[in-house]
């Protein structure tokens, strides 16, 4: 066997887990009162997802969330993450709880705990309710204590039996390409004006934190996507750009909730965070495990001609490429949690909020051996073990995802599930990769 098929060392003790998000899995957009959000607003627009896709009825997993759990007790996974909806539970984004909604996840979280699984909810995977984008969204700091709102009604409702929450995903993501460069919803072209929505998220999540805690949870994170970022050339153009650049996708998320601080902006000429007293000392305080979202790395260099931003990012050379054109460095991710614990060395545990990839494979049902599936994600587990030999806390691992699903901007174009989905007739079937993570996962528990 080739070593990259081979079983990589494991870290001892480590979680296993996997994830999806609603708006990719469940479908049924209008059932039981659910409102509009901000993705329902970009799907309906022309042209804005590749494909056309419309998330309708994606895995139809809001109806089958039955089969959903099937999967995951077979895989035999320590947790399973996945979000819960702002859109289902408080149409609108204010107002009373819809109680049909919560009587659902409520299904879906006792179903898991049945079987053996730890539900790992995520309170913001994106939907944001429309009405709440209309009224400044995360640019406005009245946003923070709508969520914290809709963050106290799903705890209340489930905080007695789930210890593990996620509260906002990848608050990178939402910044720089949903405010800043309008590639995923809410679609605006701030550029740097988008700032003051990473501020606002790393407060909405604090305040959630909060109430997830009052309500009995013990175990609370946020997961941020990372990259760790490699200078183009040795040039101080280029090593400044690679600067600006980790601090604007990595650092200013980072820094509050580990150091209770923000890097320092205004070198770069950047206007500072609206922070409010109490703010940082809130964010600073807010964690029991801090989420990595880990696919690649990035290759900064020094703008060019007349961009409007102080770097532009390049292909890395010499290594192979996803489905998505990422470019795979397992090294990279070793490389970026070293750094990041060296940098904070009393930081909480590290989870992995998701790792995976997307490759090109067919739409319709058939079993996918998919060799370079297993080769990413046994490269990259191998990565955290290394990792963990120099000294960092990692307590988890998710691969992203479950199953094939429905990928944002890019639709149907993209899979990088476990599970295959043929989405003409909604047929499952596990690649040759779930069988693998299955055998991992058992023979990693023999051996502890
Ligand atoms: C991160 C996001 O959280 C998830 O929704 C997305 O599908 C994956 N990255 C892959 O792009």
């Amino acid at each position: 066997m080739p070593e990259s098929l081979s079983a990589p060392r494991i870290p001892a003790g480590l979680r296993w887990s996997t994830a999806t998000s609603a708006f990719q899995i469940e479908g049924s957009r209008t059932a039981d009162g659910r409102g509009r959000s901000i993705w329902d607003d970009f799907v309906d627009r022309q042209g804005a997802v590749i494909d056309g896709g419309t998330a309708e009825p994606a895995c139809d997993s809001y109806r089958r969330t039955d089969d959903d759990i099937e999967l995951l007790a077979g895989l035999g996974v320590d947790g399973y993450r996945f979000s819960i909806p702002w859109v289902r539970i408080q149409p609108g984004g204010s107002g009373p709880a819809n109680s049909v909604a919560l009587d659902h996840y409520e299904k879906l979280v006792d179903g898991l705990l049945a079987r053996g699984v730890d539900p790992e909810p995520t309170l913001y995977h994106w939907e944001l309710p429309s009405e709440i984008e209309a009224a400044g969204g995360w640019l406005s700091r009245d946003t923070v204590s709508r969520f914290a709102d809709y963050a106290a009604m799903v705890a209340d409702r489930l905080a007695d039996r789930v210890s593990t929450w996620y509260t906002i995903n990848e608050a990178a993501m939402t910044t720089l390409q949903g405010y800043g460069t309008g590639e995923l919803a809410p679609a605006k072209q701030l550029l740097f004006g988008a700032l003051p929505t990473v501020h606002h998220q790393l407060l909405a999540h604090a305040h959630a934190a909060a109430a997830l805690r009052a309500a009995g949870a013990t175990r609370v994170g946020i997961t941020n996507n990372h990259t760790q970022v490699l200078p183009a050339g040795g040039s101080d153009a280029d090593l400044a750009a690679a600067h600006a650049y980790d601090l604007v996708h990595n650092r200013v998320f980072s820094e509050p909730l580990l150091a209770g601080a923000y890097p320092d902006l205004e070198a770069l000429g950047l206007p500072p965070m609206p922070v409010q007293d109490g703010d940082l000392e809130l964010i600073g305080d807010s964690l029991d495990f801090y989420g990595v979202n880990f696919y690649n790395p990035t290759t900064v260099a020094a703008a060019s001609g007349d961009s409007p931003l102080p770097f532009d990012l390049l292909p890395t050379p010499g290594v192979p490429l996803t489905g998505f054109g990422w470019p795979i460095m397992p090294e990279a991710l070793r490389d970026f949690l070293v750094d990041l614990s060296e940098r904070h060395p009393n930081m909480p545990p590290i989870v992995i909020g998701e790792n995976g990839a997307s490759f090109p494979e067919p739409g319709h049902a058939v079993r996918v051996q998919d060799d370079d599936r297993i080769a990413f994600l046994s490269a990259h587990i191998r990565a955290v073990a290394e990792a963990a030999d120099q000294g960092v806390r990692v307590e988890e691992y998710t691969v992203w995802s479950l199953m094939d699903n429905f990928e944002w901007a890019d639709g149907y174009t993209q899979r990088f599930g476990l599970v295959h989905v043929d989405f003409e007739s909604g047929i499952r079937t596990p690649k040759a990769s779930y069988d693998w993570y299955r055998d991992l996962i058992r023979d990693a528990r023999t051996d502890a």
